[in-house]
């Protein structure tokens, strides 16, 4: 499995290390949680605070855009050095334009749906998406539980995904940890994204154990 440990939930006060070690640790990527206070109710890290870790790692940075109005900040955050950007398709945007004018600026973007959004949502816009992030929790905060209905989403998301040849990558968020994990692997995830389970015990076991399942 490919593993992205959500950096939100390490230990802020060594950052720079935490990142070292995920990167050491084989991480296919570093999860960025972006919260702006209205689409979720939590705020977050910001522009500076990416740029703070490109500036430390040649790690791929994954930015995960919990904000009401990505249309207006994408660019900053992908001057920062985010390498994709991960776009809720519940955004009160247009979401088809809004991946178009990434794409024409030369990003990479992933499109996201919420545990109450159906995953069919998202098809639309995934022949030239990296990823189909499925959210395993409501947005906003680390330390939740997984919900399990998510699991029927990826085995979903995987047909669809087969059957129209995409390159699409199918990644779950929130509540994963060995047994979640390995549920999600069953059910055709190729990353998980990981936070309070990575960054509560020793991180480099903590990564290979995920990558393992
Ligand atoms: C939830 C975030 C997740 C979260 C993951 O709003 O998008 O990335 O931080 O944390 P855990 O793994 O603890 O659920
Ligand atoms: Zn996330």
């Amino acid at each position: 499995m490919l593993v992205s440990p959500s950096i939100i939930s390490a230990d802020m006060g060594n950052l720079k290390d935490q990142v070292a070690r995920c990167d050491s640790a084989g991480s296919y990527s570093l999860h960025l949680d972006v919260m702006d206070g209205h689409f979720v109710p939590n705020l977050t890290i910001g522009f500076d605070f990416i740029r703070a870790i490109r500036k430390n790692t040649g790690m791929k940075l994954e930015t995960h855009l919990m904000i009401d109005r990505p249309d207006r900040y994408y660019r900053r955050f992908m001057e920062s050095g985010s390498d994709t950007l991960l776009i809720h398709v519940e955004s009160p945007i247009v979401t088809g334009e809004l991946l178009k004018t990434i794409q024409g600026e030369g990003g990479k973007y992933g499109v996201v749906v919420n545990p109450e959004t159906p995953v069919e949502r998202s098809f639309p816009f995934l022949e030239n998406a990296e990823i189909l992030l499925v959210m395993s929790v409501h947005p906003g905060f680390s330390g939740q539980k997984f919900i399990q209905e998510s699991l029927g989403k990826l085995v979903e998301a995987r047909k669809y995904i087969k059957d129209h040849g995409l390159k699409t990558l199918l990644e779950i968020d929130g509540g994963i940890n060995d047994v979640t994990g390995k549920m999600a692997a069953d059910a055709g995830a190729d990353i998980l994204v990981s936070g309070s389970y990575i960054f509560s015990g020793v991180i480099e076991e903590k990564i290979a154990l995920l990558k393992s399942l």
